[in-house]
């Protein structure tokens, strides 16, 4: 039998809309966003995980982007492996900053996909991270930074994570 994996339940308070929308290429990336949830909720962003793959679910794709992005989506993380035109076509779905977050799920070990990722064209940017794991973790913090911009309660967040980093946390 074929193990279903769960989709992890949404980030957002009942009634919040998520500022922040992680999209997947597929179930089996779960397991690389597991460590960047809990900086999301540390960070005090509300968030939604999707599954929707560019290639095999192209309008399920378009209809969330543009769906969350209406009730006030801030941040989309895309996270995808292999050819992983995933976090291109969101870019090319919203105005909004667009991480993509490369996933070692194919032959090439990831080095495929952070090409992919990180070779867009001028004109619709994917701010590229660390493949795998890191780089999910490195999103959360990125999209909390940005979103510091304008929320001192975000900002405050991110300055404690930054003291605990300094005193050795990890
Ligand atoms: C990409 O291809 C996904 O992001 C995943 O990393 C990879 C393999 O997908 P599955 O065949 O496991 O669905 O689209």
């Amino acid at each position: 039998m074929v193990e279903k994996k769960k989709k992890p339940r949404s980030g957002s308070p009942a009634g919040v809309a998520p500022w922040v929308v992680i999209l997947l290429g597929s179930a089996s990336d779960l397991p690389v966003i597991e460590k960047m949830l809990p900086l999301l909720d540390r960070f005090g962003l509300p968030h939604v995980v999707e599954i929707a793959s560019a290639h095999r679910q192209p309008d399920k794709l378009k209809r969330i982007v543009v769906k969350t992005e209406k009730n006030g989506a801030e941040i989309f993380i895309a996270v995808a492996g292999m050819a992983a035109h995933l976090p291109g076509v969101v870019a090319s779905l919203t105005g909004k900053p667009v991480i993509g977050v490369p996933v070692a799920s194919g032959p090439l070990a990831g080095v495929d996909a952070l090409l992919s990722i990180v070779q867009m064209p001028p004109g619709v940017p994917v701010a590229t991270v660390a493949v795998g794991s890191a780089g999910a973790r490195n999103a959360a913090c990125l999209a909390a930074r940005i979103l510091a911009l304008k929320d001192t309660k975000v900002a405050e967040a991110v300055a404690d994570y930054r003291r605990e980093l300094a005193r050795g946390g990890r």
